[in-house]
């Protein structure tokens, strides 16, 4: 029997199990799946944990979401087609859920699809081997409650492990004598730790955004934020400000490139993550900065050098969930010979063209309209539900507007289904003003206050 065997049971994982489910619901013969997950539980990112540095095995912990996280984006436009929010809640929820509501949704799907016995937790991935000859993937793996390592062969590797969760750390001279905390966006947990105090954050992207406003909204004295290519040009609140990037720290002092100082008390380095994968050979590593088109993947799933094996969801992402699916799907029907794959040449013309058009892309919106081309081409090829792309970048667009106007209000706003055509209910509670993030809280109202 054709086995696959599938790295990480986050989002992406989970997608390629329900894909592979939703064939065998409707009939087709599918091969022996296994799920090689290093987390004891499912949904990846979106597993909220405590610990930071090192689980209780000595994994790395994978966890880089933190306490109070909120969708950063309308949920209207992560909506699997093929499980919508209202089938999920009974009933419409309002637009920006917080970490746990999306976890439970996530969750959902899959328990309802019984594919939780593919999964092996607590077992990461320690190598994968090809074997030319035999066609066969070895993938060593450490079950670590038992700590047993063993190997398995399997025809189809899908590698889904992600890729937001091993920091890039850059050096800024003095961070090694500085006098207070710190830390990488992966490893902030809790904002009421900086309850008061003057932070500084390096970077300018969503996670120094987010973190930025977590800390603002839980009641930090100033936050300034550091950027290298350009200002995120917000409108802030007033204890909230943005400065070229920092040079040097000396003692509390930060030194910013146009000659301006500031005393801080903890130092955030929101500076982005990398594509990292210890566990594979030279071979079938991806290598990538966080862009929209990862070079060597065709159709931006199929590894060009070995096509029985594949990755889901490495590209820098504005779609999401129903992205993942997407991608899902298409490497599903390539394993059931449902796809034909094209010869070598032809593959790399391919990636190449959409690498080509990737590298012009100028601002968000063209991006957002790049990522949604790419999903309508992949969901065009298989037997995915089809919905209303063009819906989903007109929902980002607005989006977009919306956080130019209210930086600090713009989860406030609500957006319509693309899947059930409902428009969803406006939150009960401005987000500045809800300090409870439980799942309780927001389906049902206020329940207890946090701070
Ligand atoms: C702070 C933060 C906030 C975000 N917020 C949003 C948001 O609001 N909305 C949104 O749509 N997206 C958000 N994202 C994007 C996020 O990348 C996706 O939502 C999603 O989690 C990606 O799914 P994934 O399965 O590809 O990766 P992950 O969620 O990272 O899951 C990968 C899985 O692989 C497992 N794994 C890793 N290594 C191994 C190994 N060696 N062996 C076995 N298993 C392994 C991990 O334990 C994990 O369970 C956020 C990302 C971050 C970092
Ligand atoms: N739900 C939420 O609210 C939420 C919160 C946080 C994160 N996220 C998600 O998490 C993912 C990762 O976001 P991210 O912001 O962590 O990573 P990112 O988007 O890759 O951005 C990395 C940032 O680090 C900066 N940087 C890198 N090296 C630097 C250096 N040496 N000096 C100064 N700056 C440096 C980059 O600057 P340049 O721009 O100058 O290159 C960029 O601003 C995204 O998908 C995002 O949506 C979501």
């Amino acid at each position: 029997m054709t086995r696959v065997a599938v790295i990480g049971a986050g989002p992406s994982g989970l997608a390629a199990l329900r894909a592979f489910q939703s064939a065998k619901k409707k009939g087709a013969k599918i091969p022996e799946v296994v799920c090689f997950e290093k987390q004891d539980d499912w949904g990846g990112l979106w597993k909220y944990t405590w610990r930071t540095g090192l689980d209780e095995y000595g994994e790395p912990v994978h966890c880089s979401m933190y306490r109070y996280l909120w969708s950063n984006g309308p949920k209207e436009c992560l909506e699997f087609a093929d499980y919508t929010f209202e089938e999920h809640f009974g009933k419409p929820i309002a637009s920006y859920p917080p970490r746990a509501v999306l976890w439970d949704y996530i969750v959902g799907r899959v328990k309802k699809a019984g594919v939780r016995k593919w999964i092996r937790f607590n077992t990461p991935v320690r190598m994968v081997e090809y074997d030319k000859k035999k066609k066969k993937f070895s993938v060593t793996v450490h079950d670590r409650p038992k700590d047993r390592m063993y190997t398995e062969e399997f025809d189809h590797v899908i590698c889904a492990s992600g890729h937001f969760s091993t920091p890039n750390v850059p050096f800024f001279p003095g961070l090694d004598t500085f006098n207070g905390r710190v830390l990488h966006a992966h490893d902030f947990r809790d904002a009421l730790e900086f309850k008061g105090k003057d932070i500084l954050i390096v970077g300018r992207s969503y996670s120094a955004e987010d973190i930025g406003s977590q800390c603002w909204k839980y009641g930090a004295k100033s936050i300034t934020t550091t950027y290298r290519s350009k200002p995120m040009g917000f409108k802030w609140p007033a204890n909230f400000e943005e400065r070229p990037l920092l040079q040097k720290i000396t003692g509390k002092t930060a030194h910013f490139k146009d000659g301006s100082t500031k005393v801080v008390d903890a130092i955030i380095l929101c500076t982005g993550y990398q594509h990292y994968f210890p566990y594979l050979p030279e071979d079938l590593r991806l290598k990538t900065a966080n862009r929209m088109w990862p070079e060597n993947l065709y159709k931006g799933v199929v590894w060009q050098d070995n096509p029985r094996f594949f990755y889901i969801g490495m590209q820098d992402q504005f779609y999401t969930f129903n992205m993942f699916d997407a991608q899902a799907w298409y490497v599903r029907d390539i394993i059931l010979g449902r796809i034909k794959l094209p010869k070598a040449d032809a593959m790399k013309k391919d990636w190449k063209k959409w690498l080509k058009r990737e590298q012009k892309l100028e601002t968000p919106e063209h991006m957002i309209w790049f990522q949604g081309d790419y999903v309508k081409e992949l969901i065009e090829a298989t037997d995915y539900p089809t919905f209303d792309i063009e819906g989903v970048n007109q929902t980002f667009m607005e989006w977009e507007h919306h956080k130019m106007d209210d930086i600090m209000g713009f989860r406030n706003n609500a957006y319509r289904s693309l899947m059930t055509g409902t428009m969803s209910p406006t939150h009960h509670t401005p987000w500045k003003d809800a300090l409870d993030d439980s799942l309780e809280a927001y389906l049902e109202g206020p329940r207890k206050k946090v701070a």
